[in-house]
């Protein structure tokens, strides 16, 4: 099994990805992280909470973490995930409660406690609080096996600006701080994730399934694919961050390469930019694996049967 810490600003398509892990019986869930992102932390904390007792798991241990970039002023995505971050179904308010611990000493604690290079942490979200973590406590950096997150872009560009993909801009020092700790990352970009659309077909199929996760997930979609459809004609909604979990189960359905990426900190123009050496035209350390491909039939052949096994 591998396990987990998800970090996450729930955003429809984190809370897919928390239900594809929860579905995943390779997949232990250690614990999940809110982060302010798509909404304010108060919201987000709350949606991870929500989104585990969709799931049938209000066992799960959900901490809060950090309310505000590193350095900068919060930037939120309410115009693309509506104003509870999780618009679309009619969800009830979550039972189980808030752990008091901050979500960066649990991670912190999660790291020092488990046996070194076994625990994976998946990002979707701003990474402040992953790279609080590493400034706290400087000695995780060796004990992490590894840090899939969803961010940044390169062919594909950017999403917030022109120059940069949502989740790196909000907190571009962060994002510096966590690639530049020496830990294994893997990427999930733009260029991977504009690639997985909920068409209208995969839409019906997750309604089809009738459980009440199948019918929320396309409920959620349902409102999510509004923004990518009016503002870049796209076939459907993009399944950001469910990438970052299905890497995990089945790395073979993406392509990638090891390559350096250095986050832009200093222009406004580019803020946020991933500068990824594709073309390896520097001899910069390989830092990540970038994706850039992904089969999209077998990944929502993945997430459809997974999710099938949810109530
Ligand atoms: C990322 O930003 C958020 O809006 C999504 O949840 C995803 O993590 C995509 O740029
Ligand atoms: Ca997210």
């Amino acid at each position: 099994t591998t396990r987990i810490v998800i970090d996450t600003d729930p955003g429809q398509d984190d809370a897919v990805a928390i239900l594809l892990a929860l579905a995943s019986p390779e997949i232990e869930v250690l614990g999940v992280t809110a982060v302010a992102g798509n909404v304010p932390l108060a919201l987000t904390q709350k949606n991870a909470r929500i989104v585990c007792e969709l799931a049938g798991r209000p066992d799960i241990a959900v901490f809060a973490g950090c309310d505000r970039p590193m350095l900068r002023p919060l930037v939120t995505a309410e115009h693309v995930h509506g104003r509870t971050g999780l618009d679309g179904p009619v969800l009830p308010d979550p039972a189980m409660p808030l752990q008091d611990m901050h979500g960066v000493d649990f991670i912190v604690r999660t790291l020092r406690a488990e046996p070194e290079g076994s625990v994976t942490l998946c990002a979707l979200g701003p990474l402040t609080n992953i790279a609080m973590a590493l400034r706290m406590a400087p000695d995780i950096a060796g004990r992490i096996a590894r840090i899939v997150l969803m961010g940044g872009a390169y062919f594909e560009v950017g999403n917030i600006t022109p120059a940069a993909e949502f989740n790196i801009f909000v907190d571009p020092e962060a994002a510096a701080v966590v690639f530049g700790c020496g830990a294994p990352i893997t990427v999930l970009p733009l260029d991977a994730t504009h690639k997985v659309l909920v068409t209208k077909a995969r839409n019906d199929a997750f309604r089809a399934l009738g459980t009440r996760a199948g019918i929320a997930v396309a409920e959620m979609t349902d409102f999510f694919e509004r923004f990518d459809k009016a503002k870049y004609g796209s076939d459907g909604a993009p399944l950001h961050d469910p990438t970052v979990i299905a890497w995990l189960l089945e790395p073979d359905l993406f392509a990638g390469r090891q390559i350096n990426v250095e986050i832009e900190t200093r222009s406004d123009l580019t803020l946020g930019m991933t500068v990824a050496d594709w073309w390896q035209i520097t001899d910069r350390p390989r830092n990540a694996l970038f994706v850039g491909g992904v089969d999209d039939e077998r990944f929502f052949a993945l997430l459809s049967e997974r999710l099938a096994r949810l109530p």
